[in-house]
């Protein structure tokens, strides 16, 4: 049988400017080379599948951590996007590089706007509908050395920036993305110490998580002050599907405080100010927590379908129930990030079909999604993980910078064409 998804659905895949453009300069660039060395011995202590270490680069090189020229897409994108037209898809999702379009403050690079011009019409001239996100994790330097989103001025810093480019390009983009999850940027940033600025600081992390909710819901006014109805404003999130391991109270207490910290601070403040929600859907966490071996939260996975190579979970089910989870907001939803790193792409086509099929789910049961963005449209750049994870419908040799079409984007390909998928 087959389930058809409705008319006019969109079907592409994503990217971000940092993680496949190459020649970037911002506060990543600057960050990675000083943390390569230490990431490659940090990895050093980890045991390795032979597949991966054999790539090019593995997890034990230092310039696996260094983006460099990554897939070269800024001077590649038209081939790039005849790959993706021929996949049959109709949407892409990329974004537009603040360091590139204001490398100093309050100077606009017009070349480097031009560049995005092109960018745009090699998608529409193609029929590719494109998705435009604003911010994808990275800053100018000028911005970050400043004190990033803890300064005063960082809204306005921001705001200035979405004026420039909504205003630029006002006639050829409806939909846009202002922030790609900022409570992933806060909490890895304040929380967890794991990126720019690596501290501790809880009162810091939602200090900052409420500047970036405050400048979204201005950014939302001030993009359809510019262009009016017809734009589509939107934001991007990763959410989790949460359960508890069982009914005991210390479980169902860390599987309510994580849900609120996750899935309840950032959508509730800019739901108001949205004209649908991204949803970027990877994870599910069964939580059980044993207070008497370590004080440590874990998710306790069964694995029934396996896990990426990052180890993470394959739960498709968990994208129907946070989608159910979602209709309770009444808005639009576009799935804006879905995918695995799978570099044997032994996995990919069942992970596609079996979360489409469950996203299909949710659509019989009243959810309003409106299109499907797998991640990625090609390996890239994965942050502090650098280039050994194998995310992309194309894999791209980084020593040629080959492509070459994976078998599982042919499947995905055919989903994308007859907008529909076999049960
Ligand atoms: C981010 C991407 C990232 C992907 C896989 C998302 O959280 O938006 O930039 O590559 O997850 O980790």
């Amino acid at each position: 049988m087959e389930l058809k998804f409705p008319n006019g659905f969109l079907w592409g895949s994503a990217t971000s400017a940092h993680q496949v453009e190459g020649g970037n300069l911002n506060d990543w660039t600057e960050w990675e080379k000083k943390m390569a060395n230490s990431l490659s011995h940090i990895a050093d202590s980890k045991k390795w599948p032979d597949y991966i270490l054999r790539n090019y680069p593995n997890p034990l090189q230092p310039e696996n951590y260094i983006s460099g020229r990554a897939c070269d897409h800024y001077n590649r994108y038209e081939q790039d996007f005849d790959i993706a037209k021929q996949l049959g898809q109709n949407a892409h999702r990329f974004s537009i590089e603040w360091s590139r379009i204001e490398p100093e403050e309050g100077k606009f690079d017009e070349a480097e706007i031009e560049h995005y011009r092109k960018v745009i019409q090699a998608l529409k001239s193609r029929g590719i509908e494109p998705f435009v996100t604003l911010w994808h994790y990275t800053h100018p330097s000028w911005f970050t050395k400043r004190g990033g989103w803890l300064h005063p001025e960082a809204e306005k810093s921001f705001l200035n920036f979405v004026q420039k480019i909504v205003s630029e390009f006002k006639n050829e983009i409806s939909f846009w993305i202002t922030f790609n999850e900022p409570e992933t940027v806060v909490r890895h940033g304040y929380i967890q110490a794991i990126r720019i600025p690596q501290e501790r600081n809880i009162f810091k992390a939602f200090k900052a998580l409420k500047v970036l909710a405050r400048t979204h819901n201005n950014a939302y006014q001030l993009i359809h002050k510019i262009i009016g109805d017809k734009a589509i404003v939107g934001f991007a999130e990763s959410l989790v599907f949460f359960e508890s391991y069982n009914r005991w109270p210390h479980n169902l207490l860390a599987k309510r405080i994580l849900n609120w910290y996750r899935n309840k601070q950032f959508v509730p403040m800019v739901i108001r100010n949205t004209d649908f929600i991204g949803l970027n859907y990877y994870f599910h966490s069964r939580i059980r927590l044993n207070p008497f071996i370590s004080w440590k939260w874990f998710q306790y996975n069964e694995n029934k379908l396996g896990v990426s190579d990052m180890g993470w979970e394959i739960y498709p089910q968990g994208i129907y129930e946070m989608l159910k989870i979602l209709k309770k907001y009444d808005k639009p939803v576009f799935i804006t990030e879905n995918g695995i790193a799978d570099a044997k792409d032994e996995k990919r086509v069942m992970y596609i079909k079996e979360y489409c099929r469950w996203i299909h789910k949710a659509i019989e049961e009243g959810v309003d999604i409106k299109g499907h963005f797998y991640w990625s449209f090609m390996d890239n750049f994965e942050w502090s993980d650098g280039f050994w994870p194998r995310f992309g419908l194309i894999e791209v040799d980084y020593k040629t910078l080959e492509r070459k079409i994976r078998p599982s984007a042919l499947e995905y390909a055919k989903i994308c064409k007859n907008n529909s998928i076999d049960n």
